[in-house]
């Protein structure tokens, strides 16, 4: 079915924009403000982040010293402090979250707070200040199982994770902001992203690091369940069309790449470019409430924005994996201390699949 869709994306101008990045020491909000930085020299950009296990400050080492940058260290749930900040920015990009679907499964009690409770409060200083755009940078977990078709904007929400619930939480929250005090609230719901700077708990980095270390690849179940999976560069491009495009207030969007590929033929994939064996599989115990299938349908970005993914598969892979090749400090750094605790915990002993 083609939709046909009410709303026209205007080019908004935007110099001199301020812009509160929130979560920007992450995976995807660091690769956000190091291509707005690089993009618009004359925007200005805060980033507030917490610095979580998952926030690392060495992913936005060329930012130092970069006058349109500012750093602070703080939480999105801290009200006086967020209201501090957005009192003085034109725009709220919110990345900010609790990300991992395994952590939520064994402790749920930091993504209420952090990504349902941290985006009210967000919401909340940007409604009392009127804030001129508020990004809510949500995700297509909160569809749950795609069944046989791609998601579509308006199928209905059903998380089967505490994060995917989570963020569920806090997307219609933004929603609600727009239906009732009219805060210019979009939605974004991203499929999987890849590229350098992610966290080593995520699939693709986990796997790739194992690899480059001789350490097996925990393959979840039969492996088959599949991702739509997107390179982070044209995500961070979709959210930069978002940002200057008029009159979609209110609007929700998914962002995909459309390439659809299993745990399986990823770890493959992997092993095959680091020219390894694919003795490294192992498959392991499933996670509880596994999503068989991620998939969403783009059009409305493509044909409303006119935006379209412009990297390959296999050339974002490759790109990818040269990257942790390259840069084995910063993975090894991560892969200590309490890194080590999460995985023994997380993988030690897991079972081996059944279903296989
Ligand atoms: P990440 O885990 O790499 O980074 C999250 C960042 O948020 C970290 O820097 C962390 O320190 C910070 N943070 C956590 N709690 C905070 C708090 N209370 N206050 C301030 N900062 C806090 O995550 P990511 O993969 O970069 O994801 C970024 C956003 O994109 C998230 O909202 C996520 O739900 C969404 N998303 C991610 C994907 C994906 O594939 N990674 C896909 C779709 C949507
Ligand atoms: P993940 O990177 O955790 O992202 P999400 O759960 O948000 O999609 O997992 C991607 C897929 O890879 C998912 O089907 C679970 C699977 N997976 C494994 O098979 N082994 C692992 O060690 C991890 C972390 C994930």
């Amino acid at each position: 079915m083609i939709t046909i869709y009410r709303i026209t994306g205007i080019e908004r101008t935007g110099k001199g924009m301020k812009i509160l990045v929130t979560g920007g020491a992450g995976f995807i909000g660091s690769s956000y403000i190091r291509y707005m930085l690089k993009k618009y020299p004359d925007y200005k950009i805060v980033n507030l982040d917490k610095l979580t296990y998952a926030g690392n400050l060495d992913n936005l080492s060329n930012a130092e010293g970069n006058i349109n940058y500012r750093f602070v260290r703080g939480d999105i749930a801290d009200t006086k402090l967020v209201d501090d900040i957005i009192k003085d920015v034109d725009v709220v990009i919110n990345f900010a979250a609790e990300t991992h679907v395994d952590r939520s499964i064994s402790d749920p009690a930091d993504f209420i707070m952090t990504d349902v409770y941290g985006t009210y409060v967000l919401l909340e200083a940007s409604r009392r200040h009127g804030i001129g755009r508020f990004i809510q940078i949500s995700t297509d977990e909160v569809y749950g199982d795609a069944g046989e078709e791609p998601s579509e904007e308006d199928a209905p929400l059903m998380p089967r994770s505490p994060y995917a619930a989570s963020k569920a939480g806090a997307d219609r929250l933004a929603f609600s902001f727009w239906a009732t005090y009219k805060t210019p609230a979009i939605i974004t719901r991203c499929s999987n992203n890849y590229g350098s700077n992610q966290y080593p708990e995520k699939m693709i980095p986990l796997f790739v690091t194992n690899a480059l270390e001789d350490k097996s690849l925990p393959v979840y179940g039969d492996g088959k369940n599949t991702r739509d999976w997107i390179f982070v560069e044209d995500h961070c491009r979709a959210i930069d069309i978002i940002l200057h495009s008029n009159g979609i207030e209110g609007e929700v969007f998914n962002i995909g790449s459309g390439i659809e590929k299993s745990i399986l033929e990823i770890a493959e994939m992997i092993l095959d470019i680091l020219g390894k064996n694919n003795d490294l599989i192992e498959f392991v115990e499933d996670r509880p409430g596994h999503v068989i299938r991620h998939a969403v349908k783009t059009e409305k970005l493509r044909s409303v924005l006119g935006w379209q993914p412009s990297i390959d598969f296999q050339t974002g892979m490759e790109r990818t994996i040269k990257w942790y090749k390259e840069n084995e400090e910063w993975w090894r750094k991560i892969k200590s201390g309490e890194y080590l605790e999460y995985y023994k915990r997380m993988y030690g002993d897991r079972g081996r699949s059944e279903s296989r």
